[in-house]
């Protein structure tokens, strides 16, 4: 595997490898990662993993500080799941001096994780949109975790015409249901026990929805309820269009319910597919 820091390097060893996978990251890598880049190992002739901590989508100075960083570790664990090259720009590759450009989603981007972290979405959006013309990769592999971040990253592909299939992935989760997250390191033992209700309250839903409660109150009330038994209060429990995130007040057909809330410090988010 080789390290790269450059777009000139990184676009000489892309030039005619064939299918080209790029793995979107900012690093603390967990199985969820390792999952997007065994994926793109197993249907591409290269593999391209992403090392960035993007400044730009941190809507919180201190969440940007505590991001965990260990290129040591990642780089190894990359290595053992096949990667090529890992691309690792310095902050001045990607926002060079006179940087004046930004890609914004209207809509879609603009709720929920839109606007609890103002910003947020411009950041990813522009920075998705720069790895993409850096590296010119053929797919472009994204966690279901983020799932407003999938839709969002869907339609600014689309809109600029920019020639990637976007593969998106299940979410990894620990034994206990909590979706794995570079951010799970920072919560204390008791925290970390808490955020279990996360998965709970959503499988809770997911279970009442299967067994025929339809209304969508009804539905993010049991998310809610489950949470609040271990004192963590939503920042919102919502139930989706899983394409358009336009709410719906009654489950009819495959639903995403999305939620963030804070435990301790640390601001997670879930989601789970509920059906009929
Ligand atoms: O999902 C992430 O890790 C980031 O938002 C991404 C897509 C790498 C952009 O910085």
């Amino acid at each position: 595997m080789r390290i790269i820091r450059d777009v000139a390097a990184v676009r000489a060893a892309v030039d005619g490898a064939g299918r080209v996978g790029l793995v979107p990251t900012m690093g603390a890598f967990h199985e969820g990662h390792l999952s997007l880049i065994r994926a793109a190992r197993e249907s591409c002739d290269l593999v391209v993993v992403w090392l960035f901590v993007n400044p730009t989508q941190f809507n919180e100075a201190s969440d940007l500080a505590n991001y965990p960083r260990d290129e040591e570790r990642d780089a190894a664990l990359a290595a053992e799941c096949g990667t090529d090259i890992l691309f690792a720009p310095p902050v001045d590759q990607v926002y060079p001096a006179g940087f004046a450009t930004t890609v914004s989603v209207s809509g879609i981007a603009d709720v929920l994780e839109g606007a609890h972290r103002p910003g947020h979405f411009t950041g990813v959006a522009t920075v998705v949109a720069k790895m993409l013309n850096m590296v010119g990769s053929d797919v472009a592999y994204f966690g279901a975790k983020d799932a407003q971040q999938v839709a969002v990253v869907r339609r600014m592909v689309a809109d600029l015409d920019i020639p990637v299939t976007i593969d998106v992935l299940p979410i990894v989760r620990e034994p206990d249901g909590l979706a794995m997250s570079s951010r799970n390191v920072r919560l204390s033992a008791d925290e970390r026990r808490r955020a279990a209700a996360l998965h709970r309250g959503l499988a809770a839903a997911r279970d009442a929805a299967a067994a025929g409660e339809q209304d969508a109150g009804i539905l993010a009330s049991i998310v809610a309820d489950e949470l609040e038994r271990e004192s963590i209060t939503a920042e919102y429990v919502a139930v989706l269009d899983p394409e358009t995130f336009e709410p719906v007040a009654s489950v009819e057909r495959p639903t995403l319910i999305a939620l963030a809330a804070r435990v301790g410090p640390v601001r997670l988010v879930d989601n789970m597919e509920v059906t009929p």
